[in-house]
């Protein structure tokens, strides 16, 4: 497989899905094959757990369910959609994977982070990101971000504050102990977080032998 995995992940509202939207039309810009997609909800099948695990009626959902439900959506996704893109040598930028899950429902729910680690390893079948891009934000920050442009929150987003500040700290934590987790501090204004990662890219693209010109579009 020749094509590289870039993840973003960081709480709600720190700017993933800005930030991806950005970056594509930047490598587009310079001849780099890229492919956006998400979790959950990268596939046809995920669109429709995506509603399941997202819509605010669907209180009932146990740790344990939702924990599946998001493996469910990776195994598919990892399959229809990861592998052929990799395979045919396109950089991925995914809107979270395996560490939202160590995040969410590890640190967030407070299930059994080593169980976690083996429902991802089943998920994915060992496919790991090749860049984690952590978008780190105060979780107010996020959250008002989120509320300032939208009047409708999903299940996850009308957590507890003590729910998404454990999030927080699970990033914080993977983090700390992973070398392929790049902080990015995403306090900043979208076109200066942007300029960091491109930062970062060029800097990968480059050491993976992806044509690029190492000036930034900003
Ligand atoms: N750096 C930023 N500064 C201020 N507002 C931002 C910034 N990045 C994103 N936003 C805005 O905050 C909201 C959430 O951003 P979004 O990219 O959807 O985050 P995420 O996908 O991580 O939840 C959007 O309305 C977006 O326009
Ligand atoms: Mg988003």
């Amino acid at each position: 497989m020749n094509g590289r995995l870039i993840v973003f992940e960081g709480v709600e509202g720190c700017g993933k899905t800005s930030q991806i939207q950005l970056c594509q039309e930047w490598l587009k810009s310079l001849g780099v094959s890229v492919v956006v997609t998400r979790e959950p909800g990268g596939t046809a099948l995920g669109l429709d757990l995506r509603r399941l695990l997202l819509e605010v009626e669907n209180k009932k959902i146990a740790d344990t369910t939702e924990l599946l439900l998001y493996a469910a959506d990776r195994s598919q996704h990892v399959e229809e959609e990861l592998k052929p893109n990799l395979e045919k040598g396109n950089i991925i930028l995914c809107d979270r994977y395996t560490d939202s899950t160590i995040a969410y429902q590890g640190y967030g729910r407070g299930l059994d982070i080593n169980l976690i680690k083996q429902l991802n390893a089943i998920a994915t079948g060992g496919l790991e990101s090749d860049l984690t891009l952590w978008l780190d934000v105060d979780i107010e920050v996020g959250l008002s971000r989120k509320r300032a442009h939208s009047d409708i929150a999903d299940r996850i987003e009308l957590e507890a504050i003590a729910f998404h500040r454990r999030v927080q700290q699970g990033y914080s934590q993977l983090q700390a102990s992973q070398d392929k987790i790049v902080r990015i501090d995403a306090s900043l204004n979208k076109e200066a977080v942007q300029k960091m990662i491109q930062t970062t890219l060029s800097d990968r693209l480059k050491a993976w032998d992806y044509i690029i010109s190492p000036e930034s579009t900003l």
